[in-house]
């Protein structure tokens, strides 16, 4: 078991609460940009708890998979309340049992951060395997700021983000893109310069 899905089965009934400051104050309003415009099949990597399914586009179809099995719960429950039909599978994003090109859009908000460095690169290469050719690839991740006094802010506050949410402000995964042939065709900035949404294509 990976320590990141040791320690959302352990979090999960009370994710929501830990996140409310950031969920209510700014990431809530994110989650509408990251899925707008996207349509028909959709795979939401690492739901969570499922705060993105408020944001799911109403058409699309859209399969959600996390490695913990109480977060998917929280999910479900979620999904249930909104009306919002939505696939929940447990998986971990490295082997995901899902066909090549499964989906028109993939997107993973909040969950690179949480894969430790050498699973990175396979978990990459399987969103990029079951994007369909021409489909988009959204990952929303926390970056390390540039202005120094946020930047040691963030450095501050990165033990509680480790301790709380096995979670690093620095995912980098950014580096794996041209390995797993993929192209960033946007980078998006969504919040200041230390939350941003990376465009990617396969090519
Ligand atoms: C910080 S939460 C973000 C959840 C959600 N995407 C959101 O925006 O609220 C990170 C999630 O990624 C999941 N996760 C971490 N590593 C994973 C992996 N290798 N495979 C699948 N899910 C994983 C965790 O279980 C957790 O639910």
């Amino acid at each position: 078991m990976t320590a990141a899905r040791k320690t959302y089965d352990r979090i999960a009934p009370i994710y929501d609460i830990l996140d409310s400051p950031y969920e209510l104050t700014w990431k809530r309003r994110l989650r509408a940009r990251v899925f707008q415009g996207l349509a028909g099949d959709v795979l939401d990597a690492g739901a969570g708890t499922g705060c993105n399914i408020v944001a799911y586009p109403p058409s699309a179809r859209v399969t959600a998979v996390d490695a913990s099995g109480a977060m998917l719960a929280q999910a479900r429950a979620r999904a249930a309340r909104l009306r919002r039909d939505v696939e929940f599978r447990r998986m971990d994003l490295a082997k995901l049992d899902l066909p090549n090109e499964r989906f028109d859009a993939v997107v993973a908000t909040f969950v690179f951060m949480c894969i430790p460095e050498n699973a990175q690169l396979a978990a990459l290469a399987e969103l990029a395997r079951v994007c369909r050719m021409n489909g988009e690839i959204r990952l929303v991740d926390y970056r390390l700021s540039d202005r120094p006094l946020v930047r040691a802010g963030m450095r501050v506050m990165s033990p509680w983000l480790k301790f709380a949410f096995a979670g690093t402000y620095a995912a980098g995964v950014d580096r794996h893109f041209d390995e797993v042939g993929l192209a960033c065709v946007d980078q998006v900035a969504l919040v200041g310069d230390i939350v941003t949404m990376s465009v990617l294509r396969r090519c």
